[in-house]
């Protein structure tokens, strides 16, 4: 695995290995790396020879200052699981590398303007705007991105069309420790009884599922019930649970077609996000958490 801080080399190594005639995947990362991440990983090498990472952790998509500053960072280890996992280039720009008084961003309307876009002003125009950075770096022919962050996909893919990159988006399924908890960097930050009561998460979102299952479709009652099941674990600090449509995530009243259920919680000063995409094919449903 080669290990590069400059853009002009990693172009002359994709260069090189396009010029093999090896397809190029891609996955943008902020690093302290867990499974979920080499989950992406492992489903580009599945499908493409070259196996981009990036890990930058972007001040730009930080709407809260303490939140970049107290990010988890371990790039002795995240360098080891890299390569483990078989990525070929691991790109590891500095802040100066990748900023030097950009005046451009981009932004995708509508899609960011509930859930998390609601909630964290500027984040997704940073998220957008690195990630066009690194496309137009990469100029990868595959890119993946987790159902995880199910609102910064949604965007991307619409960003990709909007703006003709030309690039594949893969969507990759959530990975979860055992108990259901769905894995992040950000876990880290838990102290034990806080991650225990995080698990309503996924609890919550397995309510709704059974309620999906016997035939409820009404968003307000299953979002009633999905609270009951957080609050009873933490008081308040619910920034959002949601059904909105998929792909546009416009709220919607009743779940009769593609869905997404999206919730985000403090646990003490831990944001998490969870979320269910909802998919029908004619009348049956298939709830994917
Ligand atoms: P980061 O949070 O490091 O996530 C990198 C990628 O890993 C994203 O596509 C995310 O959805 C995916 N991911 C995170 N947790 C996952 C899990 N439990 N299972 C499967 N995939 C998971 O998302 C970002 O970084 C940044 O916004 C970035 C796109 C790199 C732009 O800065």
């Amino acid at each position: 695995m080669e290990r590069v801080k400059e853009i002009s080399r990693v172009r002359e190594l994709v260069g090189a290995a396009r010029e093999d005639g090896g397809r190029i995947g891609f996955v943008p990362t902020m690093g302290y790396l867990h499974e979920g991440h080499l989950s992406l990983v492992r489903i580009l090498k599945e499908r493409t020879d070259f196996v981009v990472m990036s890990i930058f952790v972007n001040k730009l998509q930080f709407n809260d200052l303490n939140d970049f500053d107290s990010y988890p960072k371990d790039i002795q280890r995240d360098m080891e699981l890299a390569e483990k996992a078989g990525v070929d280039l691991l790109f590891l720009p500095d802040d100066s590398e990748m900023y030097s008084n950009n005046l451009t961003v981009v932004d995708v309307h509508e899609i960011t303007e509930n859930l998390c876009g609601a909630h964290r002003p500027g984040h997704f125009q940073g998220v957008f705007t690195v990630v066009s950075k690194l496309f137009n770096i990469v100029q990868p022919d595959v890119a993946v991105f987790g159902q995880k962050d199910i609102q910064q996909v949604s965007g991307i893919k619409k960003m990709v069309t909007d703006l003709n990159f030309p690039i594949e988006i893969k969507v990759a399924p959530i990975v979860r420790e055992k108990d259901g908890l769905a894995m992040s960097s950000r876990n880290k930050h838990l102290s034990s009884e806080e991650r225990n009561n995080a698990l309503a998460l996924n609890r919550s979102l397995h309510r709704a599922k059974k309620m999906l299952m016997s035939g409820e479709r009404d968003s307000s009652i299953i979002i009633e019930a999905m609270k009951e099941e957080i609050s009873s674990v933490t008081h308040g600090d619910m920034d959002y649970i949601s059904v909105v449509s998929f792909p546009d995530l416009k709220d919607v009243d009743r779940i009769d077609g593609d869905s997404v259920i999206a919730l985000a919680v403090y646990f003490g000063d831990t944001r998490l996000i969870d979320n269910m995409l909802i998919e029908f094919t004619g009348d049956s449903l298939n709830c994917i958490i």
